[in-house]
């Protein structure tokens, strides 16, 4: 019987699992609820013309309050309109040249139709160098690091029109970072970018500006979940673990080797083993390489206070800068909060229920790689709101997180842990409607 629980537990998970999936990606839109006016926008200023084109400046902004483009960076595409070629490039550069033939005498640049931009690695010789390059592709959030949220290059395009009536804006713009997600829209013509001197006595403009914007989508992207939730509380010993296969199944035998215990005496091998850039994740019934732990912890008159983990499952790889979003109705009194820093945020302006956090800088904003460090914890303080606090039916747990803007896998919110004793529940859920329909479908199909 027992067996058959657990079988029937799992079958339901799964149809929940599945439920939550078709709703979450049925969507196609870019549209994100917590940062709606999020996007990446290209500018690009021309600021001089050329016997036979232009020198521009291409600068990419993050506005994205919480998504970040993390190594190994953004690569930027575009088709030309006409038969442009780059001449040069500073502080950024073309990874194919392309067919050159053409040119008899020093060769451009990049001679492709749809070439394909990336940035330079730090380190970069200062000659090589444009103001807020050479990071390697990252770009900050906008709530975390502003100055660090923006990317610049220069670049020289021949074979082009040299007037703002004859230049033909570059088409089809495409954006990784790095992954797909991102859809760029049309270039359009804007008023010309006005730049001032750093000691804002003189400003000069550019003869010609347009800006492409780009919008995530995580449908778009394709990405299965890679990161969970567990609960834990004081009132309750059950600890609520992730739900199993949350970012995958274990499955030695389509996928030998897909993750590895801690205890075996290969692990060091296959951690500094060829494929670095693959990931490399601890064997656990969910397979996240991250999961986010919410423990109620204490219980105060006016105050209650919940304990956060962050911990890496994924043997090689650092998560620098991470970020995570929570969602809970009494983020509007925050009290006090311990080694994270936290924004709200409040897209509506009045719902103040979603807060980002973030490591200190230099103590715990890098997230280090699966072992004994590789965990980021912090303490949050709430004041109680009378009229809405209460740890029955799970209230004290979060709605929804995000790790570095991805959505995490939560349990059910039947499985949270609830009070000892909890009185019969008179409101029935449409979820437990689900489950047990679920449940008896699962029976019929068990005794089939
Ligand atoms: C892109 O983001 C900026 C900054 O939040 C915003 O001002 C602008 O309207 C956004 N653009 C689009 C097309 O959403
Ligand atoms: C092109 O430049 C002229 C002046 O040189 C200016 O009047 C005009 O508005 C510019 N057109 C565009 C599309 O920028
Ligand atoms: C832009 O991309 C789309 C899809 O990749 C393609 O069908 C279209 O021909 C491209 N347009 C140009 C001008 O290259
Ligand atoms: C073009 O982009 C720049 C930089 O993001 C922004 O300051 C400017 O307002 C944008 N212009 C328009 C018309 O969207
Ligand atoms: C996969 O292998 C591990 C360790 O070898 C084992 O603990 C686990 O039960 C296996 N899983 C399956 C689904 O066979
Ligand atoms: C992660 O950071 C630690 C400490 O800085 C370093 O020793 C380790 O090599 C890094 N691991 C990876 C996969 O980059
Ligand atoms: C949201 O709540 C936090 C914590 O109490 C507060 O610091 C912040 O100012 C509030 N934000 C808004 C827009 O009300
Ligand atoms: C915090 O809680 C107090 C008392 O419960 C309430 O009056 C106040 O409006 C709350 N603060 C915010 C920013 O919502
Ligand atoms: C703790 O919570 C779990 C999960 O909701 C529940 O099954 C269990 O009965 C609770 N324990 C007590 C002592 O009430």
């Amino acid at each position: 019987m027992g067996f058959l629980l657990s079988k029937l537990t799992s079958l339901v998970t799964v149809v929940l699992f599945g439920l939550g999936f078709c709703i979450f990606f049925t969507s196609t839109d870019a549209y994100d609820p917590l940062d709606p006016n999020g996007n990446i926008t290209i500018k690009w200023d021309i600021i001089s013309w050329t016997p036979d084109g232009y020198v521009a400046v291409v600068t990419l902004f993050n506005f994205q309050q919480y998504r970040h483009i993390q190594a190994p960076g953004w690569t930027l595409g575009w088709t030309w309109a006409k038969k442009e070629v780059i001449w040069n490039m500073v502080g950024g550069q073309a990874t194919d040249q392309g067919d050159c033939s053409k040119f008899k005498t020093t060769p451009p640049h990049c001679c492709k139709k749809t070439p394909t931009i990336v940035d330079l690695l730090p380190g970069t010789p200062y000659n090589q160098q444009y103001s807020n390059c050479c990071r390697g592709g990252v770009l900050s959030s906008w709530i975390q690091d502003p100055s660090n949220a923006a990317a610049s290059f220069q670049i020289s395009v021949g074979r082009s029109g040299t007037t703002n009536k004859t230049v033909r804006l570059p088409k089809n713009y495409t954006l990784l970072g790095p992954g797909p997600g991102y859809t760029c829209g049309v270039a359009k013509v804007v008023k010309p970018t006005k730049f001032f001197t750093a000691d804002k006595r003189r400003v000069s403009q550019a003869l010609m500006t347009w800006n492409v914007t780009c919008t995530y989508s995580q449908f778009l992207a394709q990405k299965a979940p890679t990161c969970c939730v567990s609960l834990s509380s004081f009132y309750n010993d059950t600890v609520v673990p992730c739900p199993t296969c949350s970012c995958g199944c274990q499955n030695n035998i389509t996928h030998p080797g897909s993750c590895v215990v801690p205890e075996s005496p290969y692990l060091a091998s296959v951690v500094s083993a060829a494929d670095k850039n693959s990931p490399l994740v601890r064997c656990t019934s969910h397979m996240c390489p991250i999961r986010v732990h919410w423990h109620v912890k204490l219980n105060y008159k006016e105050y209650w206070r919940v304990k956060v983990t962050i911990t890496n499952f994924d043997y090689r790889r650092n998560y620098s800068d991470w970020n995570l979003v929570a969602q809970h109705p009494n983020f509007d009194n925050l009290t006090q909060i311990f080694s994270f820093n936290a924004k709200s945020l409040t897209p509506y302006g009045t719902i103040n229920d979603t807060v980002m956090l973030w490591g200190t800088k230099f103590y715990n904003d890098m997230l280090v790689q699966s072992g004994p460090l590789g965990n980021v914890q912090s303490e949050m303080l709430f004041r109680k709101n009378p009229a809405t606090f209460t740890f029955d039916k799970g209230w004290a747990f979060p709605r929804r997180i995000y790790f570095n803007g991805d959505t995490c896998v939560m349990p059910p919110p039947d499985a949270f842990p609830h009070l000892p004793n909890a009185g019969f529940r008179q409101y029935v859920s449409l979820l437990t409607v689900i489950m047990i329909s679920a449940s008896t479908f699962a029976f019929t199909y068990a005794y089939a």
